[in-house]
C-alpha cells in the first residue's frame, strides 16, 4: 500500500464531539489531557498545526500560539470547530489528509496530534509528513494509544485477550483503530527526526468502575501526579510526548499552501486555489479550504 491509497478513518457527519465528549461522561479524560497539554506545550509560539483537530475540543488550549491551523479530513468536523471558535483571522480551517499535507515545508513552529495517530495505518509516514512542515526546533506534541497498558496486560496474562501487549507490532482493535507499543512510536519519531524531550502517561484511571465510585477531582489529582512517571514506564492507555523537530531545516519557501497532488506552491488566500503545474483546483468555501484528494 502506498501513500496514495492509504485508507482514512472518516468522521464525516459524525456526532463524535457531542456523543463522546459532551454527553459521554469523559470529564476526567478531558481534564487530564488538558493538564498534559499545559505541561508539554511551549510558553509561546507563532503558528501551530493541529492535526486531526476534530470539532476543536483542544484548540482553545493553544492560546500561546498567535495562529492555529486546524486540519481534519472531515469537513463536517471542521464546520463544528468553526461554529465553536468563530471565523477569526487567528484560525485557519483545512480539510486534508495527514498523509498529503497541503502546506509548504517548515512553516509551523508548533504542532499537535491528539487522539488521531491511532487512526493511522502507516504512523511512520504520518510522522514524516508532520516533520516536513515543521521548522527546525519546533515543538510537536503527540498523543498515541498505548497497547502496553495495565488493563491489556492483565487481560492477556489472565487469558482473556489473544494479542500480546508486549509485542512491538500495532494491534488493530477495530477497523482503522490502532494501539501502538511505546518503543515502536519512539522509533518512528527518531526516524522522522523528532527528539523526545518529555513523555507523560495520561488517563491511568480510565476504568468505568473507578469513574463511577471516586470523585472526578480525586482521579484528576492522582493522574496529574502519575503523569510524570511516563518518563520511566508507560502503562497507561494514553501517552503524550513533547518532541523537538531535529535534523535538517526544511527551508520555508514563499506562501502557505502547496498542491497536495504535485507539491507545487499555490498562490492566493480565501479563494479557490488553482495549481498551475498539475491543473488541480482546490475549493475554498465558507471559511474552509478543501484539499482532499479524489479517492481519499
Ligand atoms: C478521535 S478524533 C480526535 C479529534 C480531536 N483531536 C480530539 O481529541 O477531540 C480523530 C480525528 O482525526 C481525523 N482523522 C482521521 N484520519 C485522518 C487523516 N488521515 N487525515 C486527517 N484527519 C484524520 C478524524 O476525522 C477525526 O476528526
Amino acid at each position: 500500500m502506498n501513500k496514495h491509497n492509504l485508507p482514512v478513518c472518516d468522521y464525516e457527519g459524525s456526532d463524535y464531539q457531542q456523543s463522546f465528549w459532551d454527553s459521554g461522561e469523559r470529564v476526567y479524560e478531558d481534564t487530564v489531557e488538558a493538564i498534559a497539554l499545559r505541561r508539554l506545550l511551549p510558553p509561546r509560539g507563532e503558528f501551530m498545526l493541529e492535526l486531526g483537530a476534530g470539532a476543536g475540543r483542544n484548540t482553545s488550549r493553544y492560546e500561546m500560539f498567535n495562529r492555529v491551523a486546524l486540519l481534519d479530513y472531515s469537513r463536517s468536523q471542521l464546520e463544528q470547530a468553526r461554529d465553536r471558535l468563530g471565523a477569526s483571522e487567528r484560525y485557519l480551517y483545512v480539510a486534508a489528509d495527514v498523509y498529503h499535507l497541503p502546506f509548504v515545508d517548515g512553516i509551523f513552529d508548533g504542532a499537535t496530534m491528539i487522539r488521531t495517530l491511532h487512526h493511522m495505518m502507516d504512523p511512520q509516514l504520518a510522522l514524516l509528513q508532520v516533520r516536513q512542515v515543521m521548522s527546525l526546533g519546533g515543538i510537536f506534541v503527540l498523543e498515541f494509544a498505548n497497547k502496553q497498558n495495565l488493563k491489556a496486560m492483565l487481560r492477556y496474562l489472565l487469558g482473556k485477550q489473544d494479542w500480546s501487549p508486549f509485542s512491538k507490532d500495532p494491534v488493530e482493535f477495530a477497523n482503522l483503530n490502532y494501539d501502538f507499543h511505546p518503543k515502536t512510536i519512539r522509533c518512528h519519531l527518531r526516524t522522522a527526526r523528532f527528539e523526545v524531550e518529555k513523555q507523560l502517561t495520561v488517563s491511568h484511571f480510565r476504568v468505568n468502575f473507578l469513574k463511577r465510585h471516586i470523585p472526578v477531582g480525586v482521579l484528576v489529582r492522582m493522574d496529574a501526579l502519575l503523569q510524570w512517571t511516563g518518563r520511566l514506564i508507560q502503562i497507561s492507555p494514553s501517552v503524550f510526548s513533547r518532541c523537538r523537530a531535529a535534523g535538517k531545516a526544511h527551508g520555508s519557501g514563499e506562501g502557505l499552501f502547496k498542491c497536495p497532488a504535485c507539491g507545487n506552491p499555490l498562490q492566493g488566500l480565501k479563494k479557490d486555489l488553482n495549481c498551475d503545474s498539475c491543473g488541480a483546483v482546490w475549493v475554498y468555501r465558507e471559511g474552509i479550504y478543501d484539499f482532499r484528494m479524489p479517492g481519499g
